[in-house]
């Protein structure tokens, strides 16, 4: 399946068999998570495999029962890495070093989070969780390319899955994956058409309409 295909063809699955996944197609998919974008290449994640029946069990429990936690045969719990992005300085610089970016660019980076750090309301948890988005995205996709069923799940107690997962205070949980063979190949699920989301420019009269 190539990108555009595996796109078209991803669904959130909620209904697994309870045949298990091979190793080799969790490690591809873990792989996908970690070759995902991330800003100043911070790789703010850690990505947790779940198997046992009990995990998934306590899982679905801080989810709300969301029944596919328990039934898929595996969990990933995506976290995001409060220490990690920290490094930001550190990344940056490697990223000069093999000349991916200038200098004059990581300087430019400095300035702002100096400026923004300075601004109340500033949350460092907010930047790492829209990179652990981008990372699960991508094990969506990967996992759909290899056959595979998954389901996005924000919906969760996060105490909860921190402290079954006895997590520091320097990670915490941003998704749960659950990941499997999915029973059907559900229909698309509704989306706006493309002219209600894509728009060539208008500089003229600019966003002022309304819906
Ligand atoms: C950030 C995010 C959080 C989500 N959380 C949940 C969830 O907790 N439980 C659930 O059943 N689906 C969850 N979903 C799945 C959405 O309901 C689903 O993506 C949407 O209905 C579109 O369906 P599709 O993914 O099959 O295209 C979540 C999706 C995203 C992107």
């Amino acid at each position: 399946m190539d990108t555009i295909e595996t796109i078209h063809h991803r669904r959130s699955i909620r209904n697994f068999k309870p045949d298990e996944v091979e190793s080799g197609l969790i490690t591809q998919v873990l792989e996908a998570g970690r070759l995902a974008p991330s800003s100043t290449n911070t790789q703010p994640w850690k990505f947790v495999v779940v198997r046992s029946a009990d995990a998934r069990e306590a899982l679905c429990e801080a989810a709300y029962g969301q029944k596919m936690i328990r039934q898929a045969p595996v969990v990933v719990v995506a976290l995001g890495d409060r220490k990690r992005f920290r490094k930001w300085l550190r990344r940056s610089k490697e990223l000069v070093d093999i000349g991916a970016v200038s200098d004059d660019v990581v300087n430019k980076v400095r300035e702002v989070y100096k400026d923004r750090a300075k601004m109340s309301g500033e949350d460092p948890d907010r930047k790492i969780t829209a990179n652990c988005m981008i990372a699960i995205d991508h094990m969506t996709l990967a996992a759909t390319s290899l056959g595979l069923g998954t389901c996005w799940v924000m919906l969760m107690k996060v105490d909860e899955v921190a402290r079954l997962l006895r997590l520091p205070d320097s990670v915490y949980p941003v998704a749960l994956m659950p990941m499997g063979y999915a029973i059907d190949h559900p229909s698309p699920r509704p989306r706006y058409p493309l002219d209600e989301v894509a728009f060539d420019e208008d500089l003229e009269h600019g966003w002022g309409r309304e819906e």
